[in-house]
């Protein structure tokens, strides 16, 4: 079977940069999303089906499994969409805000994954994937893994699923979920062919990302990436797809990428870097 990937979140930022890291290295790609246009100038692009899908829908997220698995399967699945609606305090912060974003960076992820995973399970029965391992021992073709294909799943959290910051509330518990649940749905697949892997970006310069959290306001959407060298959608793409092409039997649980010049979520450095002494 050829590397088919599901994609969500892929009509901007981090979703589409991944769809295009992983058309150009030869993947076939499903790029899903809710807003049809941007989804289609993709598919120009890059060759990708596309699908329209609100991942907080059920009805919805069978419908493009379905879809899915009519158009050639899927051997790997990256929960991308996602993001942040406000930066305000507990104290004030708006319940509506804090709901939708659960919706998407939690339900939505939860939706996907068990319309999908059949689908992958299909993939391992066929002996798609990826290639068997090259490593001796590891379980080529004459060892235990011999016989089947491979799946994989990545969640795209967040640093702030790991570390917790003031105007962060609604956000760091949406993301901290998506990571416990990550972790939860490693130990629920034990035993199958299929790597469950996360990767947690810290400050990406993305073109809706913070503007959509800060409600349209673009001076202040501004203001994170000001005097710095923060990640691109297309750094976070390649090490993601790089998780993807490593040796099927080679689980990369949790990736944690940052620029250089963000040491933590409470440290970044403005101006240039330079060296000490
Ligand atoms: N930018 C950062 O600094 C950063 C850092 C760490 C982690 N992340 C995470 O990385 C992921 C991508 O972020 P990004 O920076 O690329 O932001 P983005 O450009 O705003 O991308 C978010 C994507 O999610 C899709 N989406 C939102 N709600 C959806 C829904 N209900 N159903 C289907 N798709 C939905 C959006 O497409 P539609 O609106 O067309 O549906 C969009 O394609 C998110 O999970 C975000 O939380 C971002």
């Amino acid at each position: 079977m050829t590397k088919r990937v599901v994609v969500t979140g892929a009509s901007s930022g981090i979703g589409a940069a991944t769809v295009r890291r992983f058309a150009e290295l030869g993947w076939e790609t499903v790029a899903v999303a809710r807003r049809l246009d941007k989804l289609e100038a993709l598919a120009q692009e890059t060759g990708a089906h596309v699908i329209q899908c609100d991942v907080t829908d059920e009805a919805q997220v069978a419908l493009m499994a379905e879809e899915v698995r009519a158009t050639g399967g899927a051997s790997g699945l990256v929960n991308n969409a996602g993001g942040a609606l406000g930066a305000d305090p507990v104290e004030t912060a708006l319940n509506d805000d804090w709901r939708r974003m659960f919706e998407v960076n939690v339900i939505g992820l939860r939706n996907v994954t068990a319309a999908l995973l059949p689908v992958l399970r299909e993939a391992t029965r066929d002996g798609g994937g990826a290639s068997a391992p090259a490593v001796a021992g590891a379980g080529g073709p004459t060892g235990v893994d011999a016989g089947h294909g491979w799946a994989s799943i990545l969640n795209l959290t967040s640093t702030a699923g790991l570390a917790s910051y003031p105007g962060g509330g609604g956000y760091n518990a949406a993301k901290y979920a998506a990571h416990a649940v990550t972790e939860v749905l490693r130990l629920e697949l034990a035993g199958e062919p299929i790597r469950v892997m996360e990767l947690a970006p810290g400050l990406v310069h993305t073109e809706e990302f913070t503007l959509n959290r800060l409600r349209g306001d673009a001076a202040a959407a501004a203001v994170p990436y000001a005097n710095v060298t923060p990640l691109t959608a297309e750094d976070v793409a390649r090490v993601l797809v790089g998780a993807f092409e490593q040796p099927p039997h080679v689980n990369q649980d949790l990736i944690v990428l940052r620029p250089v010049a963000q040491s933590s979520v409470f440290h970044t450095h403005r101006g240039p870097l330079t060296a000490k002494g």
